[in-house]
């Protein structure tokens, strides 16, 4: 399970040309409401001129999403080098305005001054880097004081006493994510990498919420707030820089 940060990068690579697609097919295009939402709460009460860094972009659509919503300046930063093509291609197309840039970077080693971004944000990165807490740190390094930082992530519902219908629901979900995505999702993808395997590796292996948030408080954030979603099949994190 422990990958090197060469084969996280080949294998992101190898999956891009269908990423966007396995993305809404096999979420029943849940994605695009996790997107929307993400941005709606981060920018809430945010004045009128902030810059937005968004870290393992992939195919930028977060990063879009976050265009969308201001005319603000948006930069998407990622080290596979296909999925910043399909991203560049897609920019073209949907963005007029030269307000939305892309670049290649590790996110553990950021190509930006101390304190530049009023936000940064991770969608479905953060459990892929191979030194979580370097990450944390270049994305809280990179926000202005009191900037929010955002992470999307997938994370496993749980079985609640005296709640039938919430356990059938994260049975069935633990039965689709272990056993139907990897193989659809391999096959589509035609991966040789089985990134779709590894998906629910590295969501299994992934901190739960309560340790995320321990987490997040030792890198010195404050009002961490988590919002899950779909049934905490997903989970929000957003928490101020202290
Ligand atoms: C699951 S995809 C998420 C893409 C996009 N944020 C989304 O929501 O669809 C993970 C992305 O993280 C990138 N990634 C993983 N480790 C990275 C690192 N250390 N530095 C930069 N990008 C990284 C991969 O190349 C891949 O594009």
């Amino acid at each position: 399970m422990n990958k090197k940060s060469s084969d996280i990068k080949a294998m992101f690579s190898q999956i891009a040309p269908r990423y966007d697609f396995l993305n809404s097919f096999l979420s029943l295009r849940q994605d695009h409401a996790w997107r929307q939402k993400t941005v709606r709460i981060v920018t809430r009460e945010l004045n009128r001129d902030y810059q937005v860094l968004d870290v393992c972009t992939g195919t930028a659509e977060l990063a879009l999403t976050f265009r969308r919503k201001s005319n603000n300046r948006v930069i998407g930063t990622d080290f596979a080098l296909p999925m910043l093509k399909i991203a560049r291609d897609k920019l073209k197309q949907k963005v007029p305005s030269n307000d939305c840039y892309l670049s290649a970077a590790d996110t553990c080693r950021l190509p930006f001054k101390d304190n530049s971004f009023a936000v940064c944000s991770i969608a479905f990165g953060l459990r892929n880097l191979v030194d979580l807490s370097g990450g944390l740190k270049e994305m809280f390094r990179v926000l202005i004081p009191g900037g929010r930082l955002a992470i999307l992530e997938f994370s496993l519902p749980r079985p609640r006493r005296g709640k039938p219908l919430n356990n059938i629901f994260a049975s069935l979900y633990l039965f689709y994510f272990t056993r139907i995505l990897p193989r659809l999702g391999n096959m589509i993808s035609r991966s040789r990498m089985a990134a779709y395997s590894y998906l629910p590796e590295s969501v299994l292996s992934f901190p739960d919420k309560e340790k995320m948030v321990k987490l997040l408080s030792a890198h010195g954030a404050r009002q961490i707030e988590v919002y899950p979603m779909s049934g905490g099949i997903v989970n929000l994190y957003v928490a101020r820089k202290g």
